[in-house]
């Protein structure tokens, strides 16, 4: 498995996993981004562990350097960063998450959360430890953003497209959603988001909290 250290990309240790569970309970950031929820999360949480798992390492970089300073210069070494996409998830963080996080999804990931696509979702469930629970936000714009999906429409989004649609295909890969709820500005505002700001500071946006626990099915 790749992971980043500092701006470097290296190959986790045999003992990474231990480790990782060591340290405290786990939260992966899936689409991660430049590592900003996982960096400023583990700051502010120094009890459990962020890992940040996205595809792009240059990305990722960013937040992964400012971790991996000394403790007295804003490092934290509670943040992770795994250089992976969901689609080819590493063994290591199988069943690792206390809580999997998802944060202004864009792009593949997006697609795999709204149009929905099955091994997406069931790859989400796969980092998830036994009764852990998951958080996704979601905000587009299907007019504005509407060439995202290249040949599929961005679906509005609202209650009434989560309960009908997302509820049923999410329950099926075992994502059980308790609440889902509109995010106001200043709410979506506070989540340590590159993305999030940039998309809010952009134009006015709906945003979505979709909160759950992931259970394994029997024969999973
Ligand atoms: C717009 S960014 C949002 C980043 C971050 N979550 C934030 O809030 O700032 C979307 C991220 O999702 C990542 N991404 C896209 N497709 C992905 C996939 N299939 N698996 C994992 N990450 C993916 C992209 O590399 C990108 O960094």
């Amino acid at each position: 498995m790749r992971t980043l250290q500092g701006n470097k990309i290296v190959e986790a240790e045999p003992g990474w996993r231990d480790e990782v569970l060591r340290q405290g309970p786990v939260v992966i950031d899936v689409g991660a981004g430049d590592g900003r929820f996982v960096y400023e999360s583990a700051r502010h949480d120094p009890a459990s562990v962020y890992i940040g798992l996205d595809p792009d390492a240059e990305a990722l970089a960013e937040y992964a350097f400012r971790a991996g300073r000394k403790a007295s210069r804003g490092g934290a070494t509670n943040a992770r960063f795994v250089v992976a996409s969901i689609e080819q998830l590493p063994a290591e963080l199988e069943r690792l998450a206390g809580r999997v996080r998802v944060n202004f999804p864009w792009s593949g990931l997006l697609r795999g959360l709204i149009l929905p696509e099955a091994a997406v979702l069931e790859a989400i469930a796969s980092l998830a430890a036994p009764a852990a629970s998951f958080e996704v936000v979601l905000c587009y714009d299907p007019v504005h953003d509407a060439a995202l999906l290249d040949d599929d429409d961005l679906p509005v989004l609202d209650y009434a497209y989560i309960d009908s649609v997302l509820l049923p295909a999410y329950a099926a890969a075992g994502l059980q959603v308790t609440s889902r709820s509109r995010l106001s500005r200043d709410e979506a505002l506070a989540i340590p988001s590159t993305w999030g700001r940039r998309l809010l500071h952009g134009r006015p946006r709906d945003v979505f909290l979709i909160r759950g626990l992931a259970f394994h099915r029997a024969s999973a």
